[in-house]
């Protein structure tokens, strides 16, 4: 037999060989292996063409342009068994499972929003958005930043010694080198500073990562409003009428609130800022932990140290700062008492807002 019908045969030989694997093939990666192992570049076909130099250069076009054929036509059958496969599999779910597209979620309650089935505002961005406004009307502008922040952000300029025990792994979900989830939204202090000139107020509201252990009053994921003002002077006193304000323009009653020293490394001094409960109206309930109060306001005046992060003077500027927990504020405004409700996909939650 002359070399070039030997590379004939081998070829044939070749499309057998494939068309019987491909009898065989019973899932999608059985396909990709024998497209590698026949087809790919280190294949079976390329090997066998290999011996094409051994034949004269007229019997060479005529077996290339068979071996490029052959090539088309075993790809189109790998194709069509993928088809084949895929079908199978199709119909095989269909006899298990099934379900009909035009049925209603059986979730949504007759007559809710009049029968007419439409998203629902979650009570956290409905709180997000009234605090926005009341921020607004105040002159005060909205800042955002990323969850993903720096350390430096989120922490060193916030002057957080590297020792200090919030950095701790139990607190912080760290990411990839020198980054890590936001664990408050103090974390956009700096970035307002540099972006907006002073005297300059803002808010940031936004989602924080803390890793905790889970209970009615901690989760993983929560929100925040941070709150920042500088101006050349900035007391304690305009501190506690802002936040008092704000209170009573949140709840939209009379609301009294105490002030105990806090410890943030970013503020100095700090606070913690409390309200009378108002669920209970401070005789003690699961929402306030039987104290009647609800710690919702920590605060403080910005450390200089921070100031000096933010690229400002601080013998020139002087500023307040706050953190919001709006968490904590729509538990205290609907009287809700587990905190892990929030991230509860259960429409039936939200449905009572
Ligand atoms: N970032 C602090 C926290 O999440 C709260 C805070 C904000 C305290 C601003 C003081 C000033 O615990």
């Amino acid at each position: 037999m002359g070399n070039a019908e030997k590379l004939t045969n081998d070829l044939k030989s070749l499309e057998s060989e494939v068309q019987q694997r491909l009898a065989k093939a019973v899932e999608e990666k059985d396909l990709e292996n024998i497209s590698i192992e026949f087809l790919g570049k280190k294949g079976k076909l390329t090997n066998v063409l290999k011996a094409l130099g051994t034949v004269s250069s007229e019997e060479r076009g005529q077996i290339g342009k068979f071996a490029n054929e052959l090539k088309n036509s075993l790809e189109q059958s790998i194709e069509t068994s993928r088809q084949h496969i895929l079908e199978q599999y199709y119909n095989k779910l269909a006899e298990t499972e099934w379900f009909d597209a035009t049925i209603l979620p059986a979730r949504f309650p007759a007559g809710f929003h009049g029968g007419d089935v439409k998203g629902h505002i979650h009570p956290i961005s409905a709180m997000q958005k009234r605090l926005e406004d009341i921020f607004s009307s105040m002159g005060f502008s909205i800042m955002d930043g990323p969850q993903v922040e720096t350390d430096q952000n989120n922490f060193g300029m916030l002057n957080f010694t590297d020792d200090h025990p919030a950095r701790e792994m139990q607190d912080t979900f760290y990411t990839e080198q020198d980054h890590l989830l936001r664990t408050h939204t103090s974390s956009v202090q700096i970035r307002g500073m540099k972006k907006l000139k002073p005297p300059m107020r803002m808010i940031a509201p936004g989602r924080v990562f803390r890793y905790e252990e889970l209970d009615a009053s901690h989760e993983h994921t929560f929100y925040q409003m941070e709150g920042m003002v500088i101006d050349h002077t900035v007391s304690v006193s305009n501190l506690l009428h802002l936040m008092h304000t704000l209170l009573e323009e949140i709840f939209q009653k009379h609301v009294e609130v105490r002030l105990r020293p806090g410890y943030f490394p970013f503020v100095e001094p700090g606070f913690e800022l409390d309200m009378k409960c108002l669920i209970c109206g401070g005789k003690g309930c699961p929402v306030c932990k039987y104290s009647g109060w609800s710690e919702v306001l920590p605060c403080g005046l910005v450390h200089p140290n921070v100031i000096k992060s933010g690229g400002l003077n601080p013998s020139q500027w002087q500023g307040a700062a706050f953190g919001l927990g709006l968490n904590r504020l729509v538990m205290m405004w609907y009287g809700i008492e587990d905190i892990r409700y929030f991230q509860n996909p259960d429409p039936d939650f939200l449905y009572q807002f």
